[in-house]
């Protein structure tokens, strides 16, 4: 990558700026002071530093937030917060995006990422990724709402559902439940629950694949995946 490309990339200013940075002799590729905005720099190897400071340098950025209701799962919106409103400056120069959408009522897992290829993945149909929901539900879940469930219903368009796993956690006239499903038709689990005559009153995602919402997030935190959660959700792609 180009190195100006790169420092602009991490947020050091405009291609135009960078330019003036790498002229007055600021920045220097393993130890070697770099003055040319074309000259190619290996971010594997080698290290690039900024007035003497090393400049970290991730192609990617994977990101987990316990998204809070009020928000977008967009990029950017003329009049509502989006999700990537709530991030750092240092971590919006990488461009991410939210993985898929929750409602703007619809609380808990969001992986934000601006890796395309993992986040086509885990949303392609094909994949069947499971996602897991916790709700409560305005009416009394039952036996037979499981049993419609498991064998998929008929949403409000004709779409009939992939089959849902659902667990009733507590049943009264508000129950409270969990449902994991394979696919993400636009407001599935709450046209699922009307489907069988219910509505749900509170959404959270627990789960995305391998993944659980990290429980130490408050609402509208954010943390980023370690390591081995991201090699868990490449791995689970090819399964
Ligand atoms: N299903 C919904 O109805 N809403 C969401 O936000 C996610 C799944």
């Amino acid at each position: 990558m180009r190195i100006d490309k790169m420092l602009a990339n991490l947020g050091y200013g405009s291609r135009k700026e960078v330019k003036q940075l790498l002229k007055s002799g600021a920045v220097k590729v393993d130890d070697v002071v770099v003055k040319d905005a074309k000259q190619h720099v290996d971010t594997a190897t080698q290290t690039v530093a900024l007035n003497g400071e090393v400049v970290e340098y991730k192609e990617f950025i994977y990101l987990m937030m316990n998204k809070p209701q009020g928000v977008l799962s967009a990029t950017e919106d003329n009049s509502c917060e989006t999700v990537i409103d709530l991030l750092e400056m240092e971590d919006q120069v990488y461009e991410p995006f939210p993985v898929g959408r929750l409602d703007k009522d619809t609380e808990g897992l969001l992986l934000i990422t601006n890796d395309g290829q993992l986040a086509h993945r885990l949303l392609s149909p094909k994949k069947h990724v499971p996602k897991t929901y916790f709700a409560v539900i305005d009416g009394e879940v039952d036996a037979a709402d499981v049993e419609a469930f498991a064998e998929g219903v008929t949403l409000d368009d004709g779409y009939e559902t992939k089959p849902g796993e659902l667990k009733i956690l507590k049943s009264g006239i508000r129950s409270d439940i969990e449902l994991t499903i394979t696919e993400g038709k636009f407001h599935q689990v709450k046209r699922m629950f009307e489907a069988v005559g219910k509505s749900v009153v509170y959404l959270q995602r627990i789960s995305m694949g391998p993944l659980p919402l990290d429980e130490t997030l408050e609402l509208g935190e954010y943390r980023e995946l370690t390591g081995e959660e991201v090699e868990l959700l490449r791995d689970y792609q090819v399964k």
